[in-house]
């Protein structure tokens, strides 16, 4: 029919189901037919007149726009609700809450904190239209009409009870975010990909629905913001029911969309307007909460496998590791410490002497973190092991429909799961890990297995075939085919709060959640890492993530860059992947790589598969183990730079890794290369056998990390040398950098003196900061017992001065050496607060040193030449 003459590229797709779609039953569905000759486009698709909502009673303040939709006809998977509300909430200047729901009947939302918004706006940056037949939303910019979320002609608005749909036309084809998938840091909407939201454990293979859940992108826009970069917005779909988004050829004459669709719960999303990429990371934080600020200690170097089998095992690493003078400052244990890997234990036979090694990484001023999987054992004689029956007790345990509680199987065997939504979930929790913490003197938790994963689909008895749960009407396609039982727990299971089929996606959130109550009580005023492999929306103000089980290989290093970059974007800068891969062999050379990879990575931790041979840094023939060594320096040296980079991403919503289009248009593929706030430029070996390295260097001002020697880069790819023991770094001209002498804990890194590297731009000036406490006051920043050293350049001119004095160490904080990089002549002579002082300076190389220095950094403090 002439309705169904439709360009493949812009066909919405009708069979979502990814199979079993024939002509008889799409058409079945009120839907056209024909077949396509793109590739990925689909044969079955909606027709352009597809029955939609009507919108009346539409109202409009300067507070939102509320507007009541209705329709008469049912969809493809029916009940449809017939009946909706609308509530747009004009919530700030640059951010919107658009809200669709079912008016007479309550539909599950996600319990995450979100902000309200003001009575009233008075300067929006967007532009609302509601139109009533077809409903269609329209959210442009006001200053450019550029798009930000519009509805119009895209695959129909659908309200299913189990089926709800919207679609949106991109601003542009540069896209990023919807994690947790493996993909390169830009989508390629052009090749028809789906990306499901179901939390699941499995190696991460490219686009497979991931350990965590994040459904929130980033889209540029055409028109340049202030800062030389392009306008942007991001929105956040809040959601936590299976979902995909389906993604769809952008250009003239094509759709450029985006299709989301949830099996449950209702639209709830967060419109933000940012006038850069960067802007729209900090606007989402404001709405997901601030990342957590880690203790200075868990920036160090951490170590683990699994498998070290006994004391004896994990001490010789220990030693080998401190005797081969590693920095390195936590040790790890997995499951292996446990009794039959049960949580909350320690193994009597291999372990028994666990108090007295930890005792000893005490007091070498290490520390120590092991693992606390959700499963609890539940076949244990009663009255034996307390984990278990105290929950039974405190009825904190996911139940069946019946009921009963639902029993699993994990590392231990058979397994109950916590209901972490439960009101008695935090004195279950913090009681376990309490008295398991008065003899394990652990520093902070590993949480793993919490998507949640079962060796056992669904439950010891299955799930029910009745319950519209477990198979709904439209599943999307996980890596199984499209089944939500496979290797986690029926979705018709009952938390407190509401049926697994809505809280799924969050239960490594809510482990997470709890985590951090019971730790905080613990730990009383100090401040824990928790690492969780499972996250949603929002589980940055909690936990760090890490990337999961990776295959020691150099794609898989090089796939960590845009994980991590992906969950900065997420709001969870405290992310790393495991150094030299989890599973598999790794070489000498490859862990010498990826641990210069891995000294960017925040949360930096060298972590195996119990199949793998040993990859600690002194595992190694020596040459290795120097190359090692020296990375770990590099790491070591760089802590403050980090430290400051979490103060940020705590008080600013800032991101700590960034991809380098976030300050030079024109580099918005690249994921094979990142920064450090806007201060360093990473370019690291991602390939065997390499001895140069392949690196785009804007068009601006660099320094060389080692050499401290100018680079001007012009804007295109060079060959750099990269000898085996080099990673290339490149200082960023603006920049002023507090570093650290080389030491082999972060203790002893505190009290050392700073060393400045004050990094001219092409019009030589530069900034730069050192946030400094205590290292682990939880209340650190709320009660400013900080301080906060902001660094200026200016031509001949470097200042220091004291924004915040609220810590001050009897030992001082104190700068030993100055260098000043870009200065184009000797001078004559350098006045350090008004006294001449002995300088080095090199003709032609631009660097301007002094040494022997006692800056007092509490005080302010001026350098001129
Ligand atoms: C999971 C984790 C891995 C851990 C293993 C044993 O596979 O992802 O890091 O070593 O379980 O606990």
């Amino acid at each position: 029919s002439g309705s169904c003459a439709v360009a493949d590229n812009n066909r919405f797709d009708c069979w979502p189901e990814y199979i079993g779609a024939t002509q008889d039953k799409c058409q079945a569905r009120g839907c056209c037919w024909q077949p396509a000759t793109t590739p990925g486009s689909p044969y079955c698709f909606f027709p352009p007149d597809y029955n939609g909502y009507t919108a009346s009673n539409v109202k409009t303040t300067a507070s939102g726009v509320s507007a009541d939709l209705t329709r008469t006809t049912t969809t493809l998977f029916p009940p449809d609700i017939k009946t909706l509300k609308l509530q747009i909430d004009f919530q700030t200047e640059s951010r919107l809450r658009v809200k669709i729901f079912d008016p007479a009947n309550a539909r599950f939302e996600p319990p995450v904190e979100v902000p309200k918004g003001a009575k009233a706006v008075s300067n929006p940056q967007y532009k609302v239209k509601v139109t009533e037949s077809p409903f269609n939303i329209v959210i442009t910019r006001a200053s450019t009409g550029a798009t930000v979320f519009d509805t119009t002609g895209m695959a129909p608005f659908i309200f299913a009870d189990q089926y709800l749909q919207i679609g949106t036309r991109l601003s542009s084809q540069y896209l990023y975010g919807l994690g947790e998938h493996r993909y390169g840091f830009l989508q390629d909407i052009n090749k028809w990909r789906k990306l499901v939201f179901w939390n699941r454990d499995d190696i991460p293979k490219v686009d497979n629905n991931g350990y965590g859940s994040h459904p929130f992108y980033l889209n540029l826009e055409p028109n340049m913001g202030k800062n030389g970069v392009p306008q942007a917005h991001g929105v956040l779909l809040l959601n936590s029911n299976a979902g995909d988004v389906a993604m769809q050829p952008y250009g003239q004459d094509r759709a450029g969309a985006l299709t989301f669709r949830f099996t449950g719960g209702l639209i709830d999303m967060f419109v933000l307007l940012g006038d850069s990429p960067l802007s729209v990371g900090q606007l989402y934080t404001q709405v997901v909460g601030a990342p957590y600020m880690p203790p200075f200690w868990s920036l160090g170097f951490h170590l683990c496998r699994w498998g070290y089998n006994s004391s004896d095992g994990l001490t010789s690493v220990i030693k080998r590791n401190r005797d081969a003078n590693i920095p390195y400052d936590v040790q790890w244990n997995d499951i292996d410490y446990m009794d039959k890997y049960k949580d909350w234990t320690y193994s009597p036979d291999n372990f028994g002497n666990l108090p007295s090694i930890i005792a000893d990484l005490h007091a070498n001023k290490q520390r120590y973190i092991i693992m606390a999987d959700p499963a609890i054992s539940s076949s244990q004689p009663a009255g034996s092991y307390p984990p278990f029956d105290d929950g039974k007790r405190l009825d904190t345990f996911v139940k069946t429909e019946n009921g009963d509680i639902l029993v699993g199987k994990v590392w231990p065997g058979e397994t109950a799961f916590p209901d972490f939504f439960h009101p008695n979930a935090y004195t279950y929790w913090y009681t376990q890990a309490k008295q398991f913490h008065d003899k394990i003197a652990f520093d902070g938790l590993w949480i793993d297995m919490n998507e949640p994963s079962s060796f056992i689909d669904g439950s010891a008895t299955g799930c029910s075939q009745t319950s519209k749960y477990n198979h709904p009407p439209y599943t999307p396609g996980t890596i199984d085919g499209g089944s939500l039982v496979q290797k986690t727990i029926c979705p018709s299971a009952q938390h407190y709060l509401s049926a697994h089929y809505n809280l799924h996606n969050m239960y490594g959130w809510s482990q997470a959640n709890i985590t951090r109550a019971a730790l905080n009580t613990i730990y009383g005023n100090k401040r824990s890492p928790i690492i969780s492999r499972s996250t949603f929306v929002g589980s940055g103000r909690y936990t760090g993530h890490w990337l999961g089980d990776n295959d020691s290989n150099y794609k898989d290093m090089a796939y960590s860059i845009p994980g991590i970059l992906n969950f900065n974007l997420f709001g969870i800068p405290l992310i790393g992947a495991d150094i030299c891969g989890f599973r598999g062999t790794t070489t000498p050379e490859m862990c010498t790589r990826w641990h210069q990879l891995g000294v960017f990575y925040p949360f930096m931790r060298n972590h195996a598969d119990i199949r793998s041979p040993d990859q600690d840094p002194a595992s190694f023939p020596s040459p290795y183990v120097a190359h090692i060594r020296k990375a770990l320096n590099l790491r070591y040296q760089l802590l403050a730079v980090l430290y400051t980079g979490f103060f940020n991403a705590n008080t600013k919503g800032l991101p700590i890794v960034r991809p380098l289009f976030y300050i030079y248009p024109g580099t918005e593929a690249i994921s094979n290369q990142f920064m450090w706030n806007d201060q360093l430029l990473i370019s690291p070996v991602l390939t065997q056998g390499a001895s140069t390295v392949n690196a785009f260097i804007p068009r601006d001002r660099f320094y060389d990390y080692y050499t401290l020697s100018p680079v001007n880069g012009g804007g295109r790819v060079v060959s750099l040398p990269a000898p085996l023991d080099t990673i290339n770094v490149h200082i960023r001209g603006g920049s002023i950098l507090p570093l650290l002498p080389t030491t082999t804990r972060t203790d002893d890194a505190r009290q050392q003196k700073f060393t400045i590297t004050a990094a001219s731009s092409l019009n030589g000036t530069a900034q730069g900061e050192l946030f400094w406490d205590d290292g682990e006051s939880s209340n650190s920043i709320p009660s400013k017992m900080y301080s906060l050293i902001k660094f200026n350049l200016n031509k001949n001119i470097l200042t220091t001065t004291a924004a915040m004095k609220g810590y001050m160490p009897t030992s001082g904080l104190q700068a030993g050496v100055v260098y000043i990089l870009g200065v184009p002549q000797a001078p004559n002579t350098v006045l350090v607060n008004g006294n001449t002082e002995k300088f080095f300076y090199v003709q032609g190389s631009q660097i301007l040193k002094i040494d022997e220095l006692s800056l007092d950094l509490l005080q302010a403090n001026t350098i001129t030449w």
